[in-house]
């Protein structure tokens, strides 16, 4: 039997960093999942050494070899291997040259992408957008605002409706999960501000579908029933592991497409989140030809 098709995803978040082996073809988990909570303060040295540790435990347990390549998802706008933002994490990040620095302490290749972007990648093609054709806006909703934009399965990188600015401020502040904890308002107050955000992105795109992701989707029923949308609006399935899963998905397909693992994100863009995941020679032929 062919071995399976394997790579270590990683999802950086505002409190946790977590990370498993994932099977490609089935989008789940081929070892146990790790989380520690991420360094405070976040800078790239301190979460890069955390990384570091969790994929040397990963790769002892579960004998995965130099090939396997690992997949990072950052809260932030990635474009050619760094972070071009940094809303939710150390300011130090922007430029920081993660993906050089992770390669030669890992010794096996690593893309980065945005979390938002690789977690979208994960729910449309195992989760609930399997199949989803035109327009779908998945959005991640913790300690910021994620977002994801599809078009017919293919991803447009780096959209972030969280920082749209609502009310004078950064519409994040009021819709991420977070916000509701930190300003202790009920699950009707807080889905307000939620619908508030929601109705602007649809003023703006018009999606078919929105999928809202993130740990506070398994609490879907507590909000998105309050929510007065146009568009049909589901709770993400994969819920907090669509980061892992999608960012060893992008990892492992920019390398079997012969993306050199440090080029431009703008490579993701072609990643169809929707194609057959047996087949990614079928990927769009543009997915071949970045430098
Ligand atoms: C960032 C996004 C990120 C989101 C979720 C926001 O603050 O601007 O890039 O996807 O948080 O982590």
């Amino acid at each position: 039997m062919a071995e399976p098709r394997r790579a270590i995803g990683v999802d950086v978040g505002g409190s946790g960093i977590k990370a498993a082996v994932v099977d490609i073809d089935a989008g789940a988990f081929s070892s146990e999942r790790l989380r520690v909570p991420t360094p405070k303060p976040s800078t790239p040295e301190a979460v890069a050494a955390s990384i570091g540790r969790l994929v040397r435990r990963l790769v002892k347990a579960s004998e995965v070899d130099a090939t396997v390549p690992v997949g990072i998802g950052l809260p932030g706008v990635v474009l050619d291997g760094v972070l071009k933002t940094a809303a939710n994490i150390d300011p130090s990040w922007v430029d920081f040259p993660i993906t050089e620095r992770l390669e030669k302490s890992l010794k096996r290749p690593v893309t980065i992408a945005n979390d938002a972007d690789v977690a979208g990648i994960a729910e449309m093609r195992f989760g609930v957008g399997k199949g989803r054709g035109g327009v779908v806006i998945m959005l991640t909703l913790g300690t910021g605002v994620g977002s994801a934009i599809f078009i017919d399965g293919m991803l447009v990188p780096n959209a972030e409706f969280g920082q749209m600015e609502i009310r004078g401020r950064p519409a994040e502040r009021r819709s991420a999960s977070v916000a509701r904890t930190r300003r202790g308002l009920s699950w009707k107050a807080w889905a307000s501000d939620l619908d508030e955000h929601l109705h602007r992105i649809d003023d703006l795109i018009w999606p078919d579908l929105i999928i809202l992701g993130g740990g506070v989707s398994k609490n879907g029923p507590k909000f998105i029933p309050r929510l007065t949308m146009r568009p049909e609006v589901v709770p993400a399935q994969l819920r907090n592991d669509a980061g892992i899963i999608g960012a060893a998905v992008v990892a492992y397909e920019r390398l079997t497409l012969g993306t050199p693992a440090a080029a431009s994100t703008r490579a993701t863009s072609a990643v169809a989140a929707t194609t057959a995941s047996a087949t990614p020679a079928a990927a769009p032929a543009d997915a071949t030809t970045e430098p």
